[in-house]
């Protein structure tokens, strides 16, 4: 569906079938939300947790999603301007996203993006574009690859459009 991932990874939801023991990003904070807090916001409905598994049944990558509101004001005239006034336009944000530090380099980063937006896309709550917050320049740095756009002096906090991943994705069918 994807531009794929090697070794034919897949995302499913996060269950209790899976062992998330062996899940190391090397990001303190990121793997220590993956070991203790992913569970607990899911339950509280604070985040819908995701995971890349290759078919051995092994972790490579998680990310979550969770609604959010951006104000309109945030968004670049040329894009305001084509929506109606509300004071909050609906979007997906990517609260966290990461990728096992053995296994970076192979596009499992870019797939997890792409099927978050994807999810967003065909989601029923109506989205206007999906957020990410980039913890450091470098996770800024792919979030930019792969089309994200800085909010206007807020060089962390990024987005796509979703009706532009549409576009590329229809391109693609
Ligand atoms: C950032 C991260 C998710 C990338 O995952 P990955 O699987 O290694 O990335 P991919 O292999 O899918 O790379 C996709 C593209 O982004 C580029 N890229 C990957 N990491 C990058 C980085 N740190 N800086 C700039 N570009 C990067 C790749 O070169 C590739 O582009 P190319 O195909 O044109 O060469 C991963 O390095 C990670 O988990 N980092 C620690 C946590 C983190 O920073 N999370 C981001 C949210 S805060």
């Amino acid at each position: 569906m994807f531009e794929e991932s090697d070794e034919r990874a897949n995302v499913v939801s996060l269950d209790a079938s899976h062992d998330r023991s062996t899940f190391e990003s090397g990001v303190e904070p990121l793997d220590r939300y993956f070991r203790a807090q992913i569970g607990p916001d899911a339950r509280k409905g604070m985040a819908a947790p995701f995971v890349l598994v290759l078919p051995d049944g092994t972790i490579v990558g998680y990310y979550t999603l969770s609604a959010t509101a951006v104000r309109i004001g945030e968004f670049p005239e040329p894009i305001a301007k084509k929506l109606p006034r509300y004071p909050l336009v609906p979007a997906t944000l990517v609260g966290r996203l990461a990728v096992d530090y053995r296994h970076r380099g192979k596009g499992h980063g870019r797939y997890m993006l792409a099927d978050a937006l994807f999810r967003a896309m065909r989601s029923e709550i109506a989205s206007f574009a999906v957020v990410v917050e980039a913890k450091d320049d470098n996770a800024r740095r792919f979030y930019e690859r792969e089309s994200f756009i800085p909010f206007s002096g807020q060089p962390m906090r990024l987005y796509r459009p979703i009706a532009d991943y549409r576009k590329v994705f229809e391109e693609k069918l």
